[in-house]
């Protein structure tokens, strides 16, 4: 039976010395859908996804990832994910960097396909401490990619990719998601934000509002989401 979440996320707590990154998250989303997770700098975006793969362990809360509770280190194969620092060798060459990361998660193939994709395949030989940013931004999502994992984690996937391979990007998600990939996303830039089918705006490590890009203008009363994030923000302050 396929589970009704690809992620359960209940009540989710993680300090780090008097600071509370997560502050109580639930998360609930459904296989093959598209989730932003929206919110300014040091909102706890980067802790939600960390506790959710299991890097970072909660003082509180529980993590369910594709029906199984987490921490789960089988479980891992089935998820991708895209770090906001890219975690790279940089001595390494792009496709062995990609090489690397389909072989830990049991992948013989893939690697040729996911670099044409990412338009990466004509620089494979290059190694990775001299490519620029946005290179370095594809070969990140390509590592990702290479396993075809069932649930996808990207956070600020396409900081430093021109616009017109963020649009491919985006298209490619969208492929993904159609073919039943679950995909979480962080971003604060609202057109990505507008290309998701839900929206969580998280703040202080608490999700503020939660809903389809319509619903969460409509909640604020404007046409204009990030008049609407900034709307709410602004309810959630807490004195
Ligand atoms: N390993 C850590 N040690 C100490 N503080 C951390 C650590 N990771 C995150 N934080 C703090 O937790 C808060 C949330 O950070 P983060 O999850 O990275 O936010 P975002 O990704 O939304 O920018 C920030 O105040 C950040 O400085
Ligand atoms: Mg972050």
């Amino acid at each position: 039976m396929a589970e009704a979440f690809a992620v359960d996320v209940q009540g989710l707590k993680k300090s780090f010395g008097g600071l509370r990154a997560l502050d109580g998250v639930d998360l609930r989303i459904r296989p093959g859908e598209i989730y932003g997770l929206l919110g300014p700098n040091g909102a706890g975006k980067t802790t939600l996804i960390r506790a959710i793969v299991g890097l970072v362990a909660p003082d509180a809360g529980t993590v369910m990832l594709l029906g199984r509770r987490m921490p789960d280190v089988d479980n891992l194969r089935n998820v991708g994910y895209m770090t906001q620092a890219a975690a790279l060798y940089p001595g390494l060459s792009i496709a062995e960097n990609v090489e690397f990361f389909a072989a830990i998660n049991g992948a013989d193939k893939g690697v040729d396909e996911v670099l044409k994709l990412v338009q990466l395949d004509q620089r494979r030989s290059s190694v990775v401490a001299t490519i620029s940013g946005g290179m370095r931004q594809r070969c990140s999502l390509a590592c990702a990619l290479v396993h075809k994992p069932k649930l996808l984690l990207l956070d600020e996937p396409t900081v430093g990719v021109d616009p017109q391979l963020r649009v491919q990007f985006w298209e490619e998600f969208r492929k993904m998601a159609a073919a039943g990939t679950t995909i979480v996303v962080s971003s604060h830039v609202m057109d990505e934000a507008e290309r998701c089918q839900r929206l969580g705006l998280i703040q202080f490590g608490r999700m503020l509002a939660e809903g389809t890009p319509n619903e969460v203008r409509a909640r604020a009363g404007t046409d204009n989401l990030e008049e609407a994030f900034l709307r709410l923000a602004g309810d959630g302050v807490v004195a």
